[in-house]
């Protein structure tokens, strides 16, 4: 049972104990941030039940105002710098990880202010607007774990930020390394010709066309999303070496002299989807990240098409899960693939991997 009138009371008394001022305010100051109620008003609702959420919510501001003094944002007089410890604390108390580095990115886009600048705001106090903004970005964060990417609407890679929303999987820092990889390999080739599957937000794709600006970048993807998303990018980022394309796998792809294959494809096995966070599970597409076969379907799939679509010596570079490398090592032998190599990320785990084929002339 969970009343209003005893989680207010309970609330008071816990603060009593732990020595916070004016209790009563206090306590009713959070109810009324998390009930979304006037404050005045609490008390017309003395028998609404709370449901589980409200009361964990509840929970963790009382532990945070012990902790730090304040809620984020609602102390008219608080600087900058208050605010932002404050919610540091508040991000800590809702087990979020990299807490300080969220701060810091989420005040920057809403005041405007380089991150590495936000010192020379410390003595400022933020105007009411920018503090509910802030405070409404901390409870997105915290309460409803949308990661912080797709609540700025960017994320940098290879050095260049890219629009994302919760259309697109977030692009990771390991499919930078597959990048530089394929960069490396189309070092010696000159005006190549590059096919990228499951494009995503386009980061692939436009990075190779950027890094390399003689090349010819394909990208497909099956979603409308994604491809949305990528066109986006396309403009934002001036990369006008890239096509995007809705297609399945390779049904839409006429062309069949490609220098090189890459793909960072869905693989992430039924069996381990449970495994992943919060974050990525209830906010992440999943059909950019789970396949079929035990992860390895796309694998299949790809190397084996792949195969009529590379030119004779044409490259294929995956991106893969911890596991799977050897696996795909095989795949690839099966498919004919020759020059086979295995690459590892910055943490030393088999991240991707690079092929050959030679075609009888
Ligand atoms: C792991 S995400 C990679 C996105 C992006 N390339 C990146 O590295 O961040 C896989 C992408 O494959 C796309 N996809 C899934 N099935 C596909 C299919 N049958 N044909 C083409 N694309 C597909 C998904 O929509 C998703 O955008």
């Amino acid at each position: 049972m969970n009343k209003l009138i005893d989680i207010l009371e309970k609330s008071k008394k816990y603060l009593e104990d732990n020595k916070v001022e004016n209790p009563r305010i206090e306590t009713e100051l959070i109810l009324s941030q998390v009930l979304n109620l006037d404050r005045i008003m609490l008390y017309a609702y003395f028998d609404r039940e709370l449901n589980d959420d409200e009361v964990s919510e509840i929970r963790a501001l009382l532990k945070s105002k012990i902790n730090s003094g304040e809620i984020p944002g609602k102390n008219d007089e608080i600087s900058m710098k208050t605010l932002m410890d404050q919610s540091i604390k508040y991000l800590e108390n809702h087990q979020i990880e990299e807490a300080r580095l969220t701060v810091e990115l989420i005040f920057s886009y809403v005041l405007s202010v380089d991150r590495m600048m936000l010192f020379t705001k410390y003595a400022v106090q933020p105007e009411e607007e920018s503090k509910n903004k802030i405070r409404n970005l901390l409870k997105l964060r915290a309460k409803d774990k949308i990661p912080l990417q797709y609540l700025l609407n960017e994320e940098e890679f290879y050095g260049r930020p890219f629009y994302i929303n919760k259309g697109v999987l977030i692009p990771r820092n390991e499919t930078e390394i597959v990048v530089e990889r394929a960069l490396e390999e189309l070092k010696g080739i000159t005006a190549p010709n590059v096919l990228d599957i499951g494009a995503g937000s386009g980061v692939i794709s436009i990075t190779i066309a950027k890094e390399k600006t003689d090349s010819k970048i394909l990208g497909v993807d099956i979603s409308d999303n994604a491809l949305e998303i990528a066109n986006k990018n396309k403009s934002l980022l001036k990369a006008d070496n890239v096509k995007f394309l809705k297609s399945n796998l390779f049904q839409e792809v006429n062309y069949h002299n490609f220098d090189m294959i890459i793909s960072n494809p869905p693989y992430i096995p039924k069996s381990e989807y449970d495994t992943l966070s919060d974050d990525v599970r209830m906010h992440e597409p999943e059909e950019a990240l789970m396949a079929e076969n035990e992860g390895l379907f796309f694998y299949y799939e790809i190397s084996k098409s792949a195969v009529d679509y590379l030119k004779n010596g044409g490259k294929l570079i995956f991106e893969c899960g911890y596991n799977q490398a050897e696996i795909i090592e095989n795949i690839m032998k099966e498919a004919g693939y020759k020059n086979i190599e295995i690459f590892k990320d910055l943490n030393g785990i088999n991240r991707g991997i690079t092929g050959c084929i030679f075609k009888e002339e």
